[in-house]
C-alpha cells in the first residue's frame, strides 16, 4: 500500500483522540540509554518513526515489550556504541543517541541522521555543544565519532540559533556532566519540557526547560521510572485544520490547548470559533467559508513550522490573499506545487509563498514530499472535487497515527490501496 484514494466534498465532524506527541517521544526513548534501570513510557504513539526508534534501541541491546499500550524498556544490556547505519539515515531523531552513548560508553560513532527533505538539517549546534562540554568529535566517511577522556564537565553554553534538536543534545549531555550547565538561547518547545521532566522522573536535575535558559545540575546516575508522553500538538492543529477548511465541527481530546496558542489565535482570525477545556478543542467552521491569514512561523511560541503546510491550505480556499513566511527551514514548500496542480493559486518565492484563495479545488494524481506536507495533501483531497489519489503515503505514516481512519471517523472516505 503506498496510495491513498481520497473522496472529495467532505465535511469533517466529530471527535478525534489525539495522539501523543512524536517529537516527545522520539528523544525521551533515546535518552533510556543513559540509564540502566526499567523505564515504562505510556501514551507513545504507533509510528513509524517510532518503530524505527524502538528498532535502533533494540539493535544496541535494549530490551522492549510493548503490552497494554505500555512500552517497558529495560535498557540495562545496551552493550554498543554504535547503532546500524541504515536505520540511523531513516530519522532525523537518530542524532540523539549520540549524547547518551557517548555519556554511557565515553565513546559514540553514529551515521548521519535522516529526515525529513525540508532543508539541509545540519548537526552544528549539536556537535559544538558536545565540545563544549569536553567532547572530541570528529567526521569520517559520514559517520560523526565522539569520544571523551574523562567524563562530561558542566558549562555555560550559548546556542548560537535556536534549536530544539541541539537543546536536547546538550541537555541529556549534561544530566551526567560533572558540574552545572547552562543553557543560554534554548529552544522553549512543550516537547523540550517533557523530556526534562522524563529525566528528572529518573533523578537528573534540571530547571528552567520551557524557558530560554535552562540549568542542569550534573548527576551521578539516574534510576528508572514511569512517564506519559504529552499530546501531539501538531496533529490537534492539522485536525482542528481539517474542520476549518471542510465547515465542519470537531472536538480534540486528549490534547493540551495551551500548547497552541498561536495557532488558535490564527484559526479565530480565520473565523472559526473556538471552545476550549482542560484537555479538548473545539473548532467549529459550519457554514463559513475561512479569511485568509498571513502566517509567519518561529521558535515556540510563535507560530509552528510544522503548521505551515496546513495554513497554506487552509488559506488556498479562504476568502482573500494572504502571505505564507517559513522562517525556520530553507526548503519547506514542496508540497505547494501539488496544491496548484489541484487549482489552488499560490505564487512560490524563496522564503515565503502568497496566497489567492479560490473556492473549490479540484481532485488530482498528487505526490507527497514530507510529513507535514502529506498530511496538508490528503486534507485537500477530503475537500477537492472528485477523487484524489494521494502518492508516497509513507511520509504521513511517520507521524501520524491511524490518520485514515480517525478522518474516516470524521465523515471522510478514504481507501489505502
Ligand atoms: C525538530 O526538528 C522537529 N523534529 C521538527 O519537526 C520541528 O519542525 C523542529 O524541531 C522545529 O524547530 C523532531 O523533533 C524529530 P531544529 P530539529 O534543530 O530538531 C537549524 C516534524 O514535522 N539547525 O529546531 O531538526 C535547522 O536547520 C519535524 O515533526 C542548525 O543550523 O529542528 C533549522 O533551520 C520537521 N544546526 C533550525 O535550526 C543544527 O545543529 C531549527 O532546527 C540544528 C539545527
Amino acid at each position: 500500500m503506498n496510495k491513498l484514494h481520497i473522496e472529495g466534498d467532505k465535511k469533517l465532524n466529530g471527535t478525534v483522540l489525539i495522539s501523543g506527541a512524536k517529537n516527545a517521544a522520539l528523544p525521551i526513548l533515546f535518552m533510556t540509554i543513559l540509564t540502566k534501570k526499567n523505564i515504562e513510557l505510556s501514551n507513545v504513539p504507533k509510528l513509524t518513526d517510532i518503530g524505527i526508534a524502538i528498532k535502533l534501541l533494540k539493535s544496541l541491546g535494549a530490551k522492549i515489550i510493548n503490552k497494554n499500550k505500555i512500552l517497558y524498556i529495560d535498557p540495562s544490556e545496551i552493550n554498543t556504541f554504535c547503532p546500524p547505519y541504515n536505520l540511523v539515515k531513516k530519522i532525523r531523531a537518530s542524532i540523539w543517541m549520540l549524547s547518551p552513548l557517548l555519556t554511557r560508553f565515553g565513546k559514540a560513532k553514529i551515521f548521519f541522521p535522516g529526515g525529513c527533505k525540508i532543508g539541509c538539517r545540519p548537526i552544528n549546534l549539536h556537535l559544538n555543544g558536545l565540545k563544549e562540554l569536553g567532547a572530541k568529535i570528529i567526521k569520517e566517511n559520514n559517520y560523526i565519532i565522539a569520544s571523551i577522556q574523562e567524563p562530561l564537565r558542566g558549562k555555560y553554553i550559548y546556542i548560537e540559533k535556536i534549536s530544539v534538536g541541539a537543546t536536547i543534545t546538550i541537555m541529556s549531555a549534561a544530566t551526567l556532566a560533572k558540574g552545572l550547565t547552562i543553557i543560554e538561547n534554548a529552544a522553549k518547545e512543550p516537547e523540550i519540557i517533557d523530556v526534562a521532566n522524563f529525566l528528572n522522573t529518573l533523578g537528573a536535575k534540571i530547571t528552567g526547560a520551557g524557558s530560554n535558559k535552562i540549568y542542569i545540575e550534573g548527576v551521578f546516575k539516574l534510576n528508572g521510572g514511569y512517564h506519559k508522553i504529552i499530546p501531539d500538538r501538531i496533529e490537534t492543529g492539522t485536525f482542528l485544520v481539517a474542520a476549518a477548511i471542510s465547515q465542519g465541527l470537531i472536538i480534540c481530546h486528549n490534547t493540551e490547548p495551551k500548547h497552541l496558542i498561536s495557532v488558535l489565535k490564527k484559526l479565530s482570525e480565520s473565523g472559526a470559533n473556538i471552545t476550549i477545556g482542560k484537555d479538548w478543542i473545539k473548532l467549529n467552521m459550519q457554514k463559513k467559508t475561512p479569511q485568509a491569514v498571513n502566517i509567519s512561523t518561529s521558535p515556540y511560541p510563535g507560530f509552528p513550522t510544522d503548521m505551515q503546510p496546513q495554513f497554506a491550505l487552509l488559506n488556498s480556499i479562504a476568502k482573500g490573499k494572504s502571505i505564507v513566511v517559513e522562517n525556520i527551514f530553507e526548503n519547506r514548500f514542496n508540497y505547494a506545487q501539488e496544491l496548484i496542480k489541484m487549482g489552488a493559486k499560490i505564487k512560490i518565492k524563496n522564503n515565503y509563498i502568497i496566497c489567492t484563495g479560490v473556492p473549490r479545488l479540484f481532485s488530482k494524481n498528487i505526490f507527497s514530499t514530507d510529513l507535514r506536507g502529506s498530511a496538508t495533501l490528503i486534507l485537500a483531497g477530503c475537500i477537492a472535487k472528485g477523487i484524489t489519489v494521494v502518492n508516497n503515503i509513507h511520509h504521513f505514516q511517520r507521524g501520524y497515527e491511524l490518520f485514515p481512519s480517525k478522518l474516516n471517523k470524521l465523515g471522510a472516505n478514504i481507501q489505502c490501496i
